[in-house]
């Protein structure tokens, strides 16, 4: 994703306009805490809690920041209803999100965007980084895919570490060994080529999520950055 800092800096640039800068953030299917990695960097007052529920990534995201009493991860499936129960803190200044909700359906993403009108606190912010796109322009969209794929192929084959390449690493490592195993028991196993993929009616274009954010009760939503493939949506409550 060549322009992946760019959207964590767009990102972090709302956060800091719409809520200061020591915000407490719930970094929403967290992985590895990448967001909340940049987001400390950036802003040294704020505090995180990173939420997911794949105990490899977890268990690295934990390494990573293990004795940094700003974060705080929390292992729960955010399609589960009562997710927000398990989490330290009730509301939140920002939810921050990347590359992550795509694996949601149309329905179980309409649930958590209704949910998190609980977990935003007034006027906080949602921050949504995602493949998403403006569905009107099919023959711009088509290229822009092949050109994105042909750049992946010349990279692959330069040497570039793929999906599987980087979970055989995870898999073969002594720390991550365990937690590898009980995330490929409970989610599958990446390294096989036929693994799980993200649903088929999930929602693709940008105006889906700022329809869905609006409905679910937030007062305003927009783009506030876009690549050809990806956006980034903002909503404040
Ligand atoms: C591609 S990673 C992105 C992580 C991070 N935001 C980043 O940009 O590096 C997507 C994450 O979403 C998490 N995820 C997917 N479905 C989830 C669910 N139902 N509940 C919690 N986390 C989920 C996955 O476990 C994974 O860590």
């Amino acid at each position: 994703m060549p322009d992946r800092e760019e959207r964590f800096r767009v990102m972090l640039d709302m956060t800091e306009a719409l809520v200061g800068t020591e915000p407490l953030v719930l970094d929403l299917a967290c992985g590895t805490g990448t967001i909340t990695d940049r987001l400390l960097r950036r802003l040294p007052g704020a505090r995180s809690v990173g939420v997911d529920l794949d105990p490899a990534l977890l268990a690295i995201a934990r390494g990573h920041f293990d004795g940094d009493e700003r974060v705080r991860f929390v292992n729960a499936d955010i399609t589960d209803p009562d997710w927000p129960a398990l989490l330290p803190y009730r509301s939140y200044d920002a939810v921050l999100t990347a590359t992550a909700l795509h694996w949601l359906a149309a329905g179980p993403l309409t649930d958590l965007y209704g949910r998190l009108g609980d977990v935003v606190r007034e006027d906080g912010v949602f921050l949504n980084a995602d493949h998403m796109t403006d569905e009107s322009a099919p023959r711009i969209n088509a290229a822009a895919r092949a050109h994105t794929e042909a750049r992946k192929e010349a990279e692959l084959a330069a040497g570039a570490q793929d999906w599987v390449a980087w979970w055989s690493a995870v898999a073969d490592d002594p720390a991550l060994a365990e937690p590898a195993r009980r995330r490929f028991s409970l989610l599958g196993d990446p390294r096989n080529p036929s693994g799980v993929k993200p649903p088929d009616d999930r929602p693709t274009s940008t105006d889906w999520h700022i329809r869905t954010l609006l409905r679910a009760g937030f007062a305003e939503a927009r783009q506030v950055w876009c690549s050809h493939s990806d956006a980034l949506v903002a909503a404040v409550r």
